[in-house]
């Protein structure tokens, strides 16, 4: 079944197969668009799109969570650094924020916070209520009270050292006035007010217009002019200045509203420590709230609904936090997001506007998707140009036309999604879309299997669509990891006919004369590109195999195999014999934990193609996978299944999986043969009975605290 038709499916009639194949299939689109969305400030779907994938996402590992990837969305946060800024690691990781849309969901989580806690109905909830303003977040680092290096998000994990961009906001304190804690690291968000935004926006706007004007009569004219699209993306574009000058020229403002790491603990409460950071001069949104019970927050979100508009920058929710700071660290973290906060989004908000053009684009396993192309209009404060449609039969289902006036709705960022049409406006004659059947890029058919959604280009590798797509997945970060090598320079490159194939990259040494001669691309950039390209011709094996970009093999799956075949000469050999339906390599496949049938059907069709393999074959040439490693254990539970059974008194059972999780630990439902440790509680049944009956270690909740660190 295609991505597309799974997810017309519920949640609840997935079999375990069909969910697996969808967490797969969901990485690998959540990472597409978390990519264009923070490394190139370019998204293309709506932030509305974008949730509900992230929110399937969830549901699904909630049913299934044995089948939690380890490159799920869930357990990471925004892009990867951008190329030109030092890298910065982040002493605490740097996470996401989980989203209510709703009082229900707000409820929700709530209760999931008594939940976890093992609270009575009746304690309450004390929160923090704050603006959510979409800006870009960064983090702070103090030493001594001197501000040390400012970072962005990044990945979460590493992000861009923006320290001399950020010495120019006048907002931000370089000394803490005492006492402080010998390190900490602080974290707020960059934003710029609408105001600003909408100035410099109409002063760019003029300088292209003028630029144009000077263009079309033939005088020389500078580089192109960009115009930002909403005050996010300025405020980001302009913290990520190569040229501090560039940023001190921008109007940005900063509200710190987080900690990360500290030396030593600075505040029991979230209140207190927005206090602290007042006092040490940091300036924080003085909307913020403190609510002393979870029904205050309802209230709270209907008057900030409200004093939305009069602000005088965006925002787009409010962010709750929990404010003992004691629970937050009990609660910790889930994947990428708290379980102490929430994000509650406002509703979206709407406008219309004509439909001038559909445009189809072809991603790298040559999906064709459908782009509306409409007259500029402005939605909640942005003018918006263009729309995802889905696919073929979302343009059926809400029959949109060429010429038609569309109803779009804009949930927080550019990109907006299509509700439906104005049945009323539609022109004389317009005409119902006929979606394409044959390939916009390179012209082969473009086939629609029965009972999928997505129409796809055969071309295969000769489609330049696919082939660029493919070259920039290898190169990219967690992949080859080929620093240099992004779209800009994949697209030039396979232009000038130089890189083909991924091989070509190893070859393009040869062709140094031929580069000089191309504008910007200097001595120093080709030398940089080359060192970088060489310095990836030994590679860990489970890289080269994500690298490939073979459907439904992420990170996660492409781990599983290289654990699972050490060595790149057996996987290949293997994959091969894979090919043969019914073959021992298949059914060994197939039954790796993690992998299952329908990926095998994925690597057996990929490896059944020749040109796949000659492609294959002429890159393991050039490169050298590397033999995969047995992964190190520093924690007696790193790497291991654990089971808990019965009633824990110490702590609820949500709790005690996370804490194993953190210690590396793979926690499951049920007991078998692989199970390395059952912890029973208080009246624990078949689960116990059946760890003696197989002979797996048990440990009492007392020995489990004690092997965990905990006692
Ligand atoms: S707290 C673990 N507080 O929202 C805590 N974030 O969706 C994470 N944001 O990356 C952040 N206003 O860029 C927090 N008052 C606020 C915020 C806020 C805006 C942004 C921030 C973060 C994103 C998470």
């Amino acid at each position: 079944m295609s991505d597309a038709a799974l997810r017309a499916r519920k949640v609840e009639a997935l079999t375990e197969e069909e969910a697996q194949a969808e967490l797969a299939a969901l990485a690998a689109e959540i990472a597409h668009h978390d990519a264009l969305y923070h490394r190139h400030d370019a998204p293309e779907i709506s932030d509305a799109d974008y949730d509900a994938l992230v929110r399937r996402n969830r549901a699904i590992e909630a049913r299934f969570p044995e089948l939690i990837r380890e490159d799920s969305p869930s357990r990471r946060v925004g892009a990867e650094t951008a190329e030109g800024f030092a890298k910065a690691r982040h002493a605490v990781p740097m996470l996401s924020l989980d989203n209510a849309f709703d009082e229900d969901d707000f409820r929700d989580f709530c209760a999931r916070i008594r939940r976890f806690l093992g609270l009575p109905a009746e304690e309450t909830l004390a929160f923090v209520g704050e603006p959510k303003i979409d800006g870009l977040s960064v983090n702070l680092t103090y030493e001594n009270g001197a501000f040390v290096r400012g970072a962005t998000r990044g990945d979460g994990t590493e992000g861009e050292d923006v320290t001399r961009n950020l010495l120019t906001l006048a907002e931000l304190p370089r000394r803490l006035p005492g006492p402080f804690p010998a390190r900490i690291e602080i974290r707020g968000e960059v934003f710029c007010e609408k105001a600003d935004f909408l100035a410099f926006r109409a002063a760019q706007v003029q300088a292209a217009e003028e630029r144009e004007a000077r263009r079309a009569r033939g005088e020389k004219v500078g580089p192109a002019i960009t115009i930002p699209v909403n005050p996010r993306n300025f405020a980001a574009g302009s913290l990520r200045q190569l040229d501090p000058a560039v940023s001190a020229q921008r109007p940005l403002k900063l509200f710190a509203y987080a900690m990360g790491d500290a030396s030593e603990p600075v505040a029991d409460t979230h209140a207190a420590w927005l206090d602290r950071l007042r006092g040490w001069g940091f300036r924080v949104n003085p909307v913020s709230e403190l609510l002393a019970e979870e029904e205050a927050a309802v209230g709270f979100q209907r008057r900030m609904a409200e004093a939305r508009a009069a602000l005088s920058y965006d925002i787009d929710g409010v962010v709750y936090k929990l404010n003992r700071l004691d629970w937050q660290r009990r609660l910790g973290f889930v994947g990428r997001a708290p379980r102490w906060a929430i994000a509650w989004k406002f509703p979206a908000e709407q406008a219309t506007t004509r439909l001038l053009d559909i445009e189809i684009q072809v991603g790298r396993t040559g999906a064709l998707t459908p782009r509306a192309v409409m007259e500029p209009v402005g939605v909640g404060g942005v003018m918006v140009t263009h729309a995802s449609l889905h696919n073929e039969d979302e343009i059926a289902r809400k029959d949109v036309r060429i010429g038609d006036t569309v109803i779009l709705q804009r949930a927080g960022d550019v990109i907006p999604q299509i509700l439906g049409i104005v049945p009323e406006k539609r022109p004389e004659g317009a005409q119902p879309f006929a979606f394409p059947t044959t390939c916009p890029a390179c012209g082969s058919h473009a086939v629609r299997p029965e009972g999928e959604v997505v129409r796809r280009c055969t071309g295969g590798l000769t489609c330049p669509a696919q082939t660029v797509e493919r070259l920039i997945h290898f190169a990219r970060r967690n992949a080859m990891d080929i620093e240099g090598l992004g779209i800009e320079n994949v697209q030039t490159l396979f232009d000038a006919g130089l890189v083909k194939s991924p091989a070509d990259i190893f070859r393009l040494k040869d062709h140094v004369a031929t580069m000089r001669g191309w504008e910007g691309w200097g001595e120093r950039k080709i030398g940089k590109l080359l060192e970088a390209i060489e310095a990836r011709r030994r590679v860990p094996l489970e890289r080269f195999v994500f690298a490939l970009g073979i459907r439904r093999i992420g990170e996660a799956n492409a781990k599983l195999l290289a654990r699972h075949y050490h060595s790149y000469a057996e996987w290949r050999e293997k994959m091969l014999a894979a090919t043969v339906i019914g073959s021992e390599a298949r059914e060994e496949l197939g039954s790796i934990q993690g992998i299952g049938p329908a990926i095998a059907t994925e690597l057996a069709e990929f490896f059944v193609e020749p040109h796949n393999r000659a492609a294959l074959d002429d890159l393991a040439r050039e490169v050298t996978p590397e033999d995969a490693e047995v992964a190190a254990a520093d924690s007696p539970f790193a790497g291991k299944t654990i089971v808990f059974t019965g009633t824990l008194q110490t702590m609820t059972r949500d709790e005690a999986e996370a804490q194993a999780e953190r210690l590396g630990a793979k926690v499951t439902k049920s007991v078998s043969k692989k199970t390395d440790f059952v912890v029973v509680g208080a009246e624990a049944g078949s689960k116990a009975t059946k760890a003696a009956e197989l002979g797996v270690r048990t440990l009492t909740e007392a020995e489990w605290r004690e092997m965990s660190g905990l006692a």
